[in-house]
């Protein structure tokens, strides 16, 4: 994967398979710092402390379709290769956190690639399970949370097309808001 995004997807799907009913997504960008930390955390089923020993070993997998898990020993090489570090805690019962981060300005490190179109996949694949994405870059920061649209439009309407063409460019707006862009609609 050559995207931090597309990393961000893969995490969202070890989550649901985990049988998370919530999934946050926090991604810090600190130009000071030089740092970009990505965070998933959920609520699924955790993982015992023998398969969290092994977990970033790439032969290790609760998949049946599949002899090898590879995405969170290719996420900790992304992250160890721009100077960075990747680490999971996890806890059986209760849920799973999974950190990455890198060297902001490091020349290896991946680009962050289309969060908005990550999200919008892993929001509307999923309508019953809530996420939330904080997204900071600096002094800006913009959030996005199931529970607050599921509240307004109720859970069945994250399936309709005309919410998710909308949900498509609230999502574009608010990433590129955190870049500095103008957001033409008001976000509310
Ligand atoms: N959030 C999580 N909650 C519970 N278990 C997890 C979580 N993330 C990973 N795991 C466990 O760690 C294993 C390895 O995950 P990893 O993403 O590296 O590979 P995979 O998901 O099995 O396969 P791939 O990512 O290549 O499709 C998973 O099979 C699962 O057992
Ligand atoms: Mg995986």
């Amino acid at each position: 994967m050559r995207e931090i995004a597309l990393h961000v997807l893969d995490l969202v799907q070890n989550s649901l398979r985990a049988g998370a009913r919530l999934i946050k997504v926090e991604i810090v960008e600190d130009t000071h710092l030089d740092s970009l930390v990505i965070t998933i955390k959920d609520d699924g089923c955790g993982m015992e402390r023998a398969l969290l020993e092994k977990v970033l070993d790439p032969f290790t997998t609760t998949r049946t379709t599949r002899k090898v898990g590879l995405g969170l020993p290719l996420l900790k090489m992304a992250a160890e290769r721009a100077a960075g570090e990747l680490s999971i805690d996890s806890k059986p019962g209760e849920g799973t956190v999974v950190t990455a981060r890198f060297q902001h300005s490091h020349i290896d490190r991946m680009p962050l690639g289309d969060m908005a179109g990550s999200m919008l996949t892993a929001i509307i694949s999923n309508p019953a399970v809530d996420v939330v994405y904080r997204h900071r870059v600096d002094q800006r920061a913009w959030e996005v949370d199931t529970r607050t649209i599921k509240a307004e439009v109720g859970e069945e309407a994250l399936t309709l097309p005309v919410v998710i063409q909308w949900l498509k460019s609230y999502l574009e707006q608010g990433v590129s808001y955190l870049y500095g862009g103008v957001v033409e609609n008001e976000i509310s």
